[in-house]
Formats: structure tokens, C-alpha cells, sequence
């Protein structure tokens, strides 16, 4: 069934402008839900027009592909943990730069059977699309890999050295099909070198750093899918990809800037992990003061103002809900409670937003980092709950530290820090934190969710 050709450019123009406006709705918690589902419907308007566009199947085979593809997709989403994410967004980011490949791949022998050379934007846009898609497929399983733990951190001196050759070498690969633009084997050699480099780029780099690592690789995705428009004179897919490939960049940026690091630095480095020769002994020798539940609870029976600052031992702990309960308890005892997101708490991009929006916490309690820092000189008690790092003061204070410069939240300006972590043991930087030790803090000891819930209890018995 032929369709016209005004309809299928409306389509196309409807669905860029869904994603365009779907990720403007995610940039906020309260249009996030929105914004996807319009991301998902232009998905599927874009699925549809380019389908029907280029008359690829019936309407039968289309139906059945996507309904077998929203199936594993709904499967997918519904059985991951929220702690499993980022390997999900990495297997999908994997599989995008395995579809612009396959997709190239297709339409280049379409191109080479027909008679006549193809152009030179063709060409060059293959070529681009082999190899940032190769690269993204299997870079994306190694990240997959170690995430999972399954893959460690591998490698061999002068990996970067050989990471570069094997660069430039697929770049004249590139240029020496404008020579040749029908030779289907420099093609396959473009992508199987994008095949090593995605996997000789990754191996390297700690898993700690795979977040950052991820959402580098699905800029690529995006990048590959603009390629790919551009092979396929897709205006849509351009659009698609840009957009992408742009927020991408932006989310690996502000990753980036909140640990202080640069792009290269976590792409050619090992994490930060030594203390550069601070002792822990030295630092809290003596000095630390430790709590309990019921100390907590008189302290906040007459608070004015708590802030709570979450952090990875709060999912390490699953504490979200019991925090949500003392929140409440502490509301209705007239005291005004906010918390406190650092950008790069827990291990993964909106980490904490997402697990105190799953326990119904009410996102306007939630105040970025620069907003709430000047607070906390009025604020009359911070809980900490499984945050070290980005608490920590030593990136204030000491050059030498090797998270020197990075951004933290100022909890150590509060009247008084309660700490809730089970030992002195350092976080993800590996490096004692004089806050601990503080005249103004008290340690709570003990696992994140059971300390909370003591709490709330103490506080209900008050
Ligand atoms: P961390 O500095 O890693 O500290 C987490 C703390 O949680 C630990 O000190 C641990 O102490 C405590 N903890 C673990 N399990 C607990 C439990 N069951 N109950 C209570 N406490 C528990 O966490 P953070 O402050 O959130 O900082 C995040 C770090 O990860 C930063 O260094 C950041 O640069 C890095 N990072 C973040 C990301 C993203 S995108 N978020 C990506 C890569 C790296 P105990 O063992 O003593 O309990």
C-alpha cells in the first residue's frame, strides 16, 4: 500500500519533534515520566514512517517485529533492578551501534549491486557508521562485562600507543575507500578494526568508571545512528542521532566535572584510590565520637531543620524506604526535612533521585549541591546515610588528595553531622574523611536501613 509522500514527511517532522520534547521533559523529575513516553511514542512513530517510507516489509511483518520487540523490551525493563541500569542502558547502547552497522552494511550492497559508483557522503558516512558502530557494539560488552564483574581490568603496556595507531589506521581505511567506494572488504576491515579498538579502549579502564565509560559510549550510539542518516539520506535519523550523540557528551561532561576529572584522565587512567600518604590512624585516632539511635532521636526531637544526605551505602542498604519513614515522622513532629543530591552519589547518573522517588519521597525535597550548600550553616542536624566521598573535606582542604578540587556537599558547616555507615571504612576514593572525627559529628555504626529504622523508632517512643 502506497503512502503518500506529504504524510511520511509529516511523520517524520512529528516524530523528531517527540524527541525533541521528550528529552527536554526528561531534564526535570517531574516531566521525567512524560518526557520518556513521548521519547518511547516518537520511537514508535519514527519505527513506523521509515518502515512504511521505504516499503521494507508488509504491515504484517511490521507488526509482528515490533510487538516481538516491545516484548523483550517490556521484559527487559520490568525484571532489571534499579542497581542493574547501567548494564541494561549498556547492552542497549551496544546493540544501537550493532543495528547502524548492520543497517550500512545493508545498504552498501544495495548501493554496490546497482550500477553507478556511490557518492562521496555515502561513502564517507559508511565508513563512519562502521567503525564508531563497531566500536560502541563492542565496547558496550566489555563495559557490560564489568559491570557485571565478569571482566577485569586487562591490558598491556603502550595500550594507548596502540589504541592510537589502530585509530588512524581505520581512518585511512576510510579515505582509501573514496578510491575504491565498492570494495566491500575495506569495509570489513573498518569495522573489525572498530571491533579490537571498542574492546582494546575499554579493557583498561576500571569498573568503577564505567558510568562515565557508558554514557561516553552512547553518545557514540548516537553518533553512529547520525552517520547512518547521513548514509541513508535519513533526515530523521540525523535529527535522532544529534540529539544522541549531544546529550551523551553533556551527561559524561557533568559526570566529568563532579569527580573533578577530566574525559582523558578516566579514559587513560586508573581511578583515584590511594590516600597519597594520609593515615587513617592519624586522622581519626581518638577523635571519633560514636552514637546511638536513641541520642539520635532526642537530638532531632528538637531540630528545626534536618537535611539527609544519601549516598551509595543508602542502596547498598536499600534504606530508601526506612528514610522515607523517618522523613514523615520528622514532618509530622513539624520539623523541615530536605535532602542534599550530590551529582556523582552512588554509582551511577540520578542514582539517589531514583531510589528516593521509588519510595515516594516528594522530588521538591530534593536540592542539588550548589543550592543547598550555602543552607547548611542553618541547618540544625545532617544525616549522612552511607555518603563518604562526596562529603568528604579533604577536597576542600588538602591539593594532595587525590579527589582534591572535586565538588562536595559542605554537610561539616551543619550545627551537628550524624554519620550512618557500619565502620571507618574509606568509599569508592579509597581515603580516610576527616569528617568523621569532626567536633561536630557523631558516628551512628551499623547497616544503613536497620539505623534509620532505629530511629524512627527511638523518635515514636519519645
Ligand atoms: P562512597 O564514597 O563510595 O561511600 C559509600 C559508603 O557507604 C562507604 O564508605 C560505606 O562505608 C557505606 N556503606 C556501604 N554499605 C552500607 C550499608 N549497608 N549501610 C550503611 N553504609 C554503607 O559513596 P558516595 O559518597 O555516594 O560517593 C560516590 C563515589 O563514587 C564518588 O567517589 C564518585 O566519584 C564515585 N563514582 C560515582 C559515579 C556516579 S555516576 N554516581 C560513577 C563512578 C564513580 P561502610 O563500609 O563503613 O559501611
Amino acid at each position: 500500500m502506497a503512502v503518500p509522500s506529504n504524510l511520511i514527511q509529516a511523520g517524520y517532522i512529528v516524530a523528531a519533534v517527540l524527541f525533541i520534547l521528550g528529552l527536554k521533559g526528561l531534564g526535570k523529575p517531574r516531566t521525567a515520566v512524560r518526557g520518556n513516553a513521548l521519547g518511547a511514542l516518537g520511537m514508535l512513530v519514527a519505527v513506523l514512517v521509515t518502515l512504511t517510507d521505504n516499503r521494507i516489509l508488509s504491515f504484517w511483518q511490521l507488526a509482528l517485529g515490533l510487538v516481538a520487540g516491545a516484548a523483550v523490551g517490556v521484559v527487559l525493563a520490568v525484571r532489571v533492578q534499579m542497581t542493574g541500569m547501567p548494564e541494561l542502558v549498556a547492552l542497549f547502547n551496544g546493540f544501537g551501534g550493532l543495528a547502524s552497522v548492520l543497517v550500512v552494511g545493508s545498504s552498501f550492497l544495495e548501493v554496490r549491486d546497482a550500477s553507478g559508483d556511490p557518492t562521496t557522503t555515502f561513502t564517507l558516512a559508511a565508513a563512519a557508521t562502521a567503525l564508531i558502530g563497531a566500536v560502541t557494539f563492542s565496547g558496550s560488552l566489555i563495559a557490560w562485562g564489568k559491570l557485571r564483574e565478569s571482566v577485569g581490568v586487562l591490558g598491556f603496556s603502550g595500550i594507548a600507543v596502540f589504541n592510537g595507531l589502530l585509530f588512524a589506521g581505520s581512518v585511512l581505511l576510510g579515505l582509501l575507500m573514496l578510491g575504491a567506494p565498492t570494495s566491500i572488504g575495506l569495509l570489513v576491515a573498518i569495522t573489525g578494526a572498530g571491533l579490537v579498538l571498542g574492546v582494546t579502549g575499554v579493557v583498561p579502564i576500571g569498573g568503577a568508571d564505567m558510568p562515565v565509560v557508558i554514557a561516553l559510549l552512547n553518545s557514540l550510539s548516537g553518533l553512529a545512528a547520525s552517520a547512518t542518516g547521513f548514509a541513508l539520506g535519513n533526515s530523521l535519523l540525523i535529527v535522532a542521532g544529534s540529539l544522541v550523540g549531544a546529550s551523551g557528551l553533556i551527561l559524561t561532561q557533568i559526570m566529568c566535572a563532579a569527580m573533578n576529572r577530566s574525559l582523558p584522565n578516566v579514559l587513560f587512567s586508573a581511578a583515584p584510590t590511594s590516600s597519597g600518604g594520609t593515615d587513617a590512624d592519624e586522622v581519626y585516632g581518638g577523635r571519633v565520637t560514636s552514637t546511638t539511635a536513641d541520642e539520635v532521636a532526642l537530638l532531632l526531637d528538637t531540630a528545626d531543620r534536618v537535611a539527609i544526605i544519601p549516598g551509595y551505602g543508602m542502596a547498598v542498604a536499600q534504606a530508601q524506604h526506612a528514610v522515607r519513614d523517618l522523613t514523615r515522622t520528622l514532618e509530622a513532629n513539624g520539623t523541615e526535612v530536605v535532602f542534599g543530591i550530590h551529582p556523582v552519589a552512588g554509582r551511577m547518573p540520578g542514582h539517589m533521585n531514583v531510589l528516593l522517588a521509588e519510595a515516594e519521597i516528594d522530588y521538591e525535597k530534593l536540592i542539588e549541591m550548589d543550592q543547598i550548600n550555602p543552607t547548611f550553616g542553618q541547618t540544625d542536624i545532617t544525616i549522612v546515610i552511607g555518603a563518604n566521598d562526596v562529603v568528604n573535606p579533604v577536597a576542600r582542604e588538602d591539593p594532595e588528595s587525590p579527589i582534591a578540587g572535586m565538588p562536595i556537599l559542605d554537610v561539616d558547616r551543619s550545627r551537628t553531622v550524624v554519620v550512618i555507615k557500619r565502620s571507618l571504612s574509606p568509599g569508592f576514593a579509597g581515603i580516610p574523611n576527616p569528617l568523621f572525627a569532626a567536633d561536630n559529628s557523631l558516628m551512628l555504626f551499623g547497616d544503613g536501613k536497620q539505623a534509620v529504622s532505629d530511629i524512627t523508632k527511638a523518635l515514636g517512643e519519645i
